[in-house]
């Protein structure tokens, strides 16, 4: 029976996730089950996600066009991922939700929709995809911080320093490279009493906590689809609408417009405006169900963190706790052998860089270690 999202009631655990049983051939011969140990990049997908775009499939349509029953019925499961959505990331109620491609695409929109004349300000730790869009725009990045005391007064003298009127903190919610939770709350207290607003990747940190924007006052968020356990290829993009609904929007097209003539365009309120083109359906309901499902799991992650918080985390996976923030209290358990290598020489104190220099290796490992064995003289 399809429910109001489109989801298929049918008994499955929440978590269970499609292809846990798979077996993989060995370089030794035989077979044995694969454990992914690379969830962080992309994560399978959950059975519960995987049924609700089965049960859709049948009924899939153009969304917001047509006046049939299956398109009503795709209309209606669409504009229900949004809600849960905006319910899983705890938004305000004027918090406009767009469905994107996934974070990437989620920054690169709302780079797109600054205000002219605004700053931005990043660490030089960020990933790629919350680097390289802001490079487009005036950018301060601030080199990778020690510890979470002192991102606070980085990030503190930066913006006494920067007068533009509008200004955005982009702030990752954990390191894809060393699992550390970044202190994006207290990040994002400290940019409001400066007058800035803050962007929360949170590509890393959706799938294992609650994000709320509401109680940590986080003006916009991204998420990924892919990393959430429903890889459809949808992401969202949630945040305040002024932003959102000046200006040109990121993608020009049908969808996105109220009035076209050859010479003349009136686009479109939010969200139609900044989602042209025909939209994803199932890969935004699979975000949906994805967002739904997972709010339950994050009330375990909860007591998790406050265990982080006490340091039981800290003192069973010490060895992997030591890299660019060596004093941060939380971070997420890697799986990856190499990281214990990499944060033996992340560790190092380093000669100073610029923030190009300090960035660009963090996501490629291989580059990591070669350039750290030629700067420290290690073959
Ligand atoms: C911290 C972080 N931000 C952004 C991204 C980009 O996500 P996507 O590839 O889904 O756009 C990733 C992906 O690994 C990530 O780990």
């Amino acid at each position: 029976m399809l429910a109001r999202s489109g989801i298929r009631r049918e008994e499955a655990s929440s978590t269970a996730l499609v292809g846990a049983d798979v077996e993989v051939p060995l370089v030794s011969g035989g077979v044995r089950r694969y454990i992914n140990l690379d969830h962080a990049a992309s994560a399978p997908c959950l059975v519960m996600v995987k049924q609700a775009v089965d049960a859709l499939l049948p009924w899939y349509s153009s969304v917001h066009r047509g006046a049939g029953f299956k398109s009503r019925l795709a209309t209606e499961a669409y504009d229900g991922a949004r809600v849960a959505v905006r319910s899983f990331v705890q938004a305000r109620s004027d918090d406009c939700v767009l469905f994107t491609r996934n974070t990437t695409d989620a920054i690169n929109l709302l780079a797109s929709a600054l205000p002219v004349g605004a700053a931005v300000v990043a660490f030089a730790s960020e990933h790629h995809a919350n680097l390289l869009p802001w490079r487009r725009r005036d950018v301060t990045f601030l080199p990778v911080p020690h510890s979470p005391e002192e991102a606070l007064e980085k990030l503190d003298q930066v913006l006494r320093w920067i007068r533009a009127d509008t200004r955005l903190v982009a702030v990752t919610g954990a390191s894809n490279v060393t699992g550390e939770i970044w202190p994006y709350a207290e990040i994002a207290r400290l940019a409001h009493r400066h007058g800035a607003r803050v962007f929360l990747d949170a590509a890393q940190p959706a799938p294992h906590h609650p994000i709320d924007m509401t109680g940590s006052e986080i003006d916009y968020v991204a998420i990924s689809g892919h990393k959430l356990y429903a890889p459809f290829g949808a992401g969202a993009l949630v945040g305040r609408s002024d932003w959102l609904r000046s200006g040109e929007p990121f993608l020009a097209g049908g969808g996105a417009v109220d009035y076209v003539r050859v010479d003349d365009v009136l686009w479109a309120e939010l969200p139609d405006r900044q989602e042209a083109g025909s939209p994803n359906v199932l890969g935004a309901v699979a975000l949906g169900v994805a967002c739904r499902t997972l709010r339950p799991t994050h009330r375990g992650a909860r007591r998790g963190a406050a265990q982080h918080r006490s340091g039981h985390h800290r003192r069973r996976h010490h060895r992997a706790s030591r890299c660019c923030g060596h004093d941060c209290p939380e971070r997420y358990r890697l799986a990856l052998p190499e990281l214990r290598r990499w944060h033996r020489l992340l560790a190092r104190p380093r000669p100073q860089t610029t923030p190009y220099d300090a960035v660009r290796p963090l996501p490629d490992h291989h580059r990591l270690n070669r350039r750290n064995r030629i700067r420290y003289g290690r073959r």
